[in-house]
């Protein structure tokens, strides 16, 4: 087997950073790549369990279902390249169909993803595994040396992209397109636009699992940044804002507070919230019209149970 694990150490140096700006500035906001500590990851696996979360589950449904015409329409690949492929779980089916020389995965949370990265390598021998620790928002471009020659093809699975707004998904989508090359292709998954209430549901499950995930930033920044955040004194609060077409979600403060975060201080009015993410939603075209301003042309187009997986290649190909 062939593994190998490369760890960008800067990924964590933003964080104290974009964490003392985000606090200073109105709406207070966290970027949403900071929820994924261990405990981060181990929560986000279990909102995908639960029965509101149902967007995990119809994207693999989706993708088992269809996996022929996909595979089919992809075609031959040499490498696969996964963002964000934290547990490594979504990109097994694909290796399965396509059959690739190489797989190369990132992910912020590195210790997890060398973990998992690992076992695929074991599970596929003659696979070459690349795992990358690093927070590729902030810098995909870190990746290219570790890019293998041949066509590639760019897997986003799981409406991930749906974190960044639409302006910023064009410029990661770009930047996908300059990194797969002009024979390259992307396979992205995205959560399309429906009714509200079953929206609303899927971010506050009963068993309050993403609440739990919410409020673990705070428990996060306490830790690693000596922040004195009262977890009693912040609740979850996830609503579907149709002008966006986004969920929020936001921490509510529920008194007038005072926290410090290594060293600073920052104030709270009762209900102020801390806004830690936004998970757009789209239509089809919506989608694709985002994408061609990134210079992707959409080659086919998948969707089942409010979800939809798009297939794109490189309009220069
Ligand atoms: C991993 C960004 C796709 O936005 O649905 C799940 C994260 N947040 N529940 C999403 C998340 C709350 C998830 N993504």
């Amino acid at each position: 087997m062939s593994f190998r694990f490369i760890d960008f150490p800067s990924a964590r140096d933003d964080f104290r950073a974009d964490v003392l700006k985000g606090l200073a500035g109105y709406p207070k906001s966290i970027p949403p790549k900071y929820f994924y500590d261990e405990a981060g990851c181990r929560l986000f696996e279990a909102i995908c369990q639960q029965p509101e979360y149902v967007l995990t589950r119809t994207e693999t449904e989706l993708m088992r279902d269809n996996m022929p015409e996909i595979a089919a329409a992809i075609g031959a690949v040499d490498c696969i390249v996964e963002p964000g492929a934290g547990d490594c779980s979504k990109v097994r089916l694909l290796i399965d169909a396509l059959q690739p020389r190489d797989l190369v995965v990132m992910d912020i949370a590195g210790k997890a993803l060398a973990v998992a990265a690992n076992l695929l390598a074991d599970m596929y021998p003659s696979l070459e595994v690349t795992a990358l620790g690093m927070d590729f928002v902030h810098d995909l471009a870190a990746a290219t040396p570790y890019l293998p020659e041949g066509r590639r093809l760019f897997y986003y699975p799981g409406s991930s992209v749906g974190n960044f707004s639409p302006e910023e998904a064009t410029a990661l989508l770009a930047q996908f397109r300059q990194l797969a090359g002009p024979d390259g292709r992307l396979l992205i998954g995205f959560d399309l636009k429906k009714n509200p209430v079953l929206l609303h549901q899927a971010y506050n499950d009963a068993a309050g699992v993403t609440a739990a995930f919410n409020l673990n930033l705070l428990t996060r920044l306490n830790r690693e940044l000596d922040a004195d955040f009262d977890l009693a004194q912040f609740s979850h609060y996830a609503f579907y804002n149709p002008t966006a077409g986004r969920i929020e979600m936001h921490l509510a403060s529920l008194s007038a507070q005072t926290v410090y975060v290594a060293g600073s201080a920052f104030s709270f009015a009762p209900g102020e919230t801390l806004h830690t993410e936004n998970s757009y939603k789209y239509r089809g075209d919506e989608f694709s019209e985002l994408a061609a301003a990134a210079g992707w042309r959409l080659a086919k187009h998948w969707e089942q149970g409010g979800f939809a997986v798009q297939l794109y290649q490189n309009r220069k190909s």
